[in-house]
């Protein structure tokens, strides 16, 4: 059975670890929508590796495709690649010619768009070009990886583009137009990029390939980037990424039918609190110094940038939301370990708008910001040695904390497949296998 694996709220619900526990069972994980504004966290036996646009499968041994929804920055691609090297992995890696490249100008204008914007507006993007990339790809102005094998094409396609880029950067926005615009250098060393490619076999038509290898009995592993409120259609608008990270992406960012992802398992991976990196409504939202204390017990920072990430409460109307918007058909419930040992566990069970009770989130993020959360609270757990709990099995795990998992299940009429209680392979406990009998 195929799985796709997506974040019910707002990124680092801890999906790499997911794709990973999976991926014993996949043959192929393939990533349809994002690029390196992504950090997927895998702990193997005694190794960790941090992974931007190499799908996390590819690090045991599953092959990994960066799909044609994808936008690509080609050389952090080949930084992963050759980190991986060093570390003694060759995985198997392909890349869709159809997807977008992330180019340098793509950084410098990613930058410049966010210092223009008025405060209340700015995203606070990871600063990977993943916006202008995007809108380069919709504009119809964008480069695909499979221009960059034939020099021509890359030219022509650079020549055209480069003057109005260069003309926003300097004249819209304000900033340099550097080396990150200058068509003879870009064209050289893109074309060798290409050429790596091309010699390394890399290229890969993703639809056609995953249609063979299912026809062939295999199993395919949708792996999303982001989280739901990061969709561009579907999340909280305008504080997203520009790609769709749910469900529906999954078939638009792959190239196959909707059946090979409606008849496989859709597993939401929750996060037992809630954190937001950047700008936008949280009703859940701890203040300060609650927030930094909790940061400090949790990873509180972005993997990739390092930035504190804001902490609130466990929110359902919004996971209520993502099961909707996705069809999961299961949970994977996170981060479990991290309620230990607080005098209280919150969890927003319903918003209160306006003196209506409501059990999802509105669409406007005015809205939303009006929200106040509904709480129930349970009785805390004591901290633990997780690892001994996790090999034990869900019977091991404190009472409360059974409970509080429970709860959660029934709220969203769903099995919670797996709980974590830590970040290794092994700290996940599996109640209900989303794709082995
Ligand atoms: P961008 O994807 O870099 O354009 O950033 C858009 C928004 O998505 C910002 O609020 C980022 O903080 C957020 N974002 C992008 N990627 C991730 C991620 O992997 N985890 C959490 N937040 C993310």
């Amino acid at each position: 059975m195929n799985a796709t694996v997506i974040g019910a709220q707002l990124g680092d619900e801890g999906k790499g670890a997911m794709v990973d526990l999976l991926g014993d069972t996949a043959d192929i994980v393939v990533r349809y929508q994002g690029g390196a504004n992504a950090g997927h966290t895998v702990i193997t036996d005694n190794e960790e590796y941090h992974l931007r646009l190499i799908p996390s499968g590819a690090v045991r041994g599953n092959v990994g495709i960066v799909g044609p929804g994808c936008v690509v920055d080609v050389a952090m691609l080949f930084e992963e690649l050759d980190s991986l090297a060093e570390r003694g992995l060759d995985p198997e890696v392909y890349v869709d010619p159809r997807a977008h490249v992330v180019m340098p100008y793509h950084h410098a204008l990613d930058r410049g768009e966010e210092d223009a914007k008025r405060k209340s507006l700015t995203v606070d993007t990871t600063g990977n070009g993943i916006g202008p990339a995007y809108e380069d790809k919709a504009g119809r102005r964008g480069i695909r990886v499979g221009d960059l094998t034939t020099s021509a094409e890359l030219d022509a396609l650079l020549n055209d583009v480069l003057p109005r880029k260069q003309a926003i950067a300097t004249k819209v926005l304000g900033i340099d137009a550097g080396e990150a615009f200058d068509p003879e250098r870009l064209s050289e060393q893109y074309q060798e990029f290409g050429d790596r490619l091309q010699e390394e076999g890399r290229l890969l038509d993703t639809g056609e390939y995953l249609h063979d290898r299912v026809e062939r009995g295999d199993t395919v592993l949708f792996e999303s980037a982001q989280g739901t409120y990061l969709d561009v259609d579907h999340g909280n608008y305008p504080f997203v990424t520009s790609s769709n990270p749910t469900t529906g992406g999954a078939i638009v960012g792959t190239g196959v039918s909707p059946k090979l992802v409606s008849d496989g398992a859709v597993v939401g991976v929750v996060k037992a609190y809630l954190s937001r990196v950047g700008n936008g409504p949280m009703p859940t939202e701890l203040d300060e110094p609650a927030a930094a204390t909790f940061r400090d017990r949790v990873d509180g920072f972005g993997t990739n940038t390092g930035r504190p990430r804001r902490i609130g409460w466990l929110d359902l109307p919004m996971v209520r939301y993502a099961v909707r918007v996705n069809g999961f058909t299961g949970l994977a419930l996170n981060h479990v370990d991290a309620l230990a040992g607080l005098d209280e566990v919150k969890v927003c069970t319903a918003y209160e708008l306006d003196g209506e009770r409501l059990s999802t989130v509105p669409p406007s993020s005015a809205e939303w910001t009006d929200c106040s959360p509904i709480y129930e609270s349970f009785e805390p757990w004591a901290d633990r040695d997780w690892s001994e709990v996790a090999a034990a099995g869900f019977e091991a795990l404190p009472a409360n904390a059974g409970q509080y998992i429970e709860f959660v299940g029934s709220e969203l009429n769903l099995p919670v497949y797996t709980i974590g209680v830590g970040p290794a392979r092994t700290d996940t406990i599996i109640r209900q296998h989303p794709i082995r009998e």
